[in-house]
């Protein structure tokens, strides 16, 4: 059986008349940068994110990037996050010349460790004044928030802005200290990827910066368009961070999908989850499913499944078994961010962050997407349990 990792195709089939018109509409106007659609889909992104502000930016690496410009992170300052996360998280702190400083994960969600987050908060606090930390990076991985309400009493504590990497998570719950919130609406920013991959894709590069705060926003806007809110005249040094009349207007038409997409992916996690329990592997050990930590909270979308990731024993063998079966599958991440080359200049060593490591050796993502049939999961799941049984 050949399984896609991600069906795009079969997306794009199930929408394709009204993805084509808003193509064409955009065509015929002639008008491809900001306008009306990418104002529109700012709106209606904070309405379905809650928050009161959103920026339209040129992709998620750009919208954590612009979040930190404009919390004037720079040289001197350094920013904590995971080393279990995407590149761009920890680039975009690098990239304004700022450190990075690493945090360990906690095992079971692979997000950043509240417990972790405070040993090294209160160690700086205790002497280690070298750095200026200005900002927490969490990241909401896979499509489950991080455990918020120890991080942003943390960042109160100790004067920190909160930047939401919340590319894998749009419309991710967290049962926050003061009502359920959605993933980016909780820090000072919250920044979304619209990468064609992610579970609201544009045909092409895209992203979201989020904020409650007003002057925030404004500074957001500003630096999106080089900072220049007159014509040639420059205010603050920005960039071109615009996102796409075309790829917002594309957006548009997807979002009105995008909660039932989520609830199928949920559907599809909760079918896995069923399927390895029913297959016994669950439990004999050589495989983890994936922990749903806010779902008794009270939380609709308690994770949205960007990526169902499961730990595995023998992964490397187990992903080249299940390829020859037609069955890809993903490793997010091979490699840990303070183990990369770009960062060797930070100077840490293997077993610096132990549970990102192991992580790294264990994770294997399977195909999760809206359109996966249960013949597809059964299959994926007899595999697995047939490499183990032998
Ligand atoms: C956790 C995380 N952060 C940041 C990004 C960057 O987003 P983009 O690819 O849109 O630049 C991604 C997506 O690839 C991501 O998964």
């Amino acid at each position: 059986m050949d399984i896609p990792l991600l069906d795009l195709k079969a997306q794009y089939q199930s929408i394709r008349e009204e993805i084509n018109q808003k193509i064409l509409e955009v065509a015929s106007s002639q008008k491809f940068i900001l306008g009306s659609e990418v104002e529109n889909l700012e709106k209606e992104i904070a309405a379905f994110s809650e928050v009161k502000f959103a920026t339209g930016v040129s992709s998620g690496s750009d919208a954590l990037l612009v979040s930190l410009m404009a919390l004037d992170v720079g040289e001197g300052d350094a920013v904590v996050t995971t080393p279990f996360t995407f590149f761009a998280t920890a680039g975009a702190v690098a990239r304004l010349k700022a450190r990075p400083v690493f945090c360990d994960i906690d095992k079971t969600s692979c997000n950043i460790s509240p417990e972790k987050l405070e040993e090294l908060l209160e160690d700086q606090s205790k002497g280690h004044q070298d750095l200026q930390i200005k900002a927490i990076i969490p990241v909401h991985l896979y499509g489950q928030c991080a455990d918020m309400n120890p991080i942003m009493n943390l960042a109160s504590k100790h004067d920190l802005f909160v930047v939401e990497d919340a590319a894998q998570a749009i419309g991710a719950e967290y049962p926050s200290s003061s009502g359920i919130k959605k993933a980016g609406a909780i820090g000072n920013f919250g920044a979304l990827s619209f990468f064609p991959s992610k579970n609201l894709g544009a045909f092409g590069d895209g992203g979201m910066v989020l904020t409650n705060d007003e002057n925030l926003a404004k500074k957001t806007k500003l630096l999106r368009v080089h900072g220049s809110r007159d014509k040639y005249f420059y205010e603050v040094l920005g960039g071109n961070f615009r996102l796409d009349t075309l790829q917002a207007a594309i957006l548009r038409v997807k979002l009105k999908y995008l909660e039932s997409w989520q609830q199928k992916r949920m559907e599809k996690a909760s079918y896995y989850d069923n399927a390895f329990k029913e297959s016994g592997i669950r439990e004999e050990g050589p495989i983890q499913t994936p922990e749903t930590l806010y779902k008794d909270k009270g939380v609709k979308s308690y994770h949205v499944f960007h990526q169902y990731v499961i730990r595995a024993e023998k992964r490397d063998r187990l992903k080249k078994f299940l390829q020859e079966k037609g069955v890809p599958t993903a490793i997010y991440y091979p490699l840990p961010l303070h183990l990369q080359k770009c960062f060797s200049y930070l100077g840490h060593k293997e077993e610096d962050f132990p549970v990102a490591e192991e992580a790294a050796r264990e994770v294997l993502a399977l195909p999760i997407y809206p359109e996966l049939t249960s013949d597809q999961q059964d299959f994926i799941v007899s595999s697995i349990q047939s490499f183990y049984k032998g």
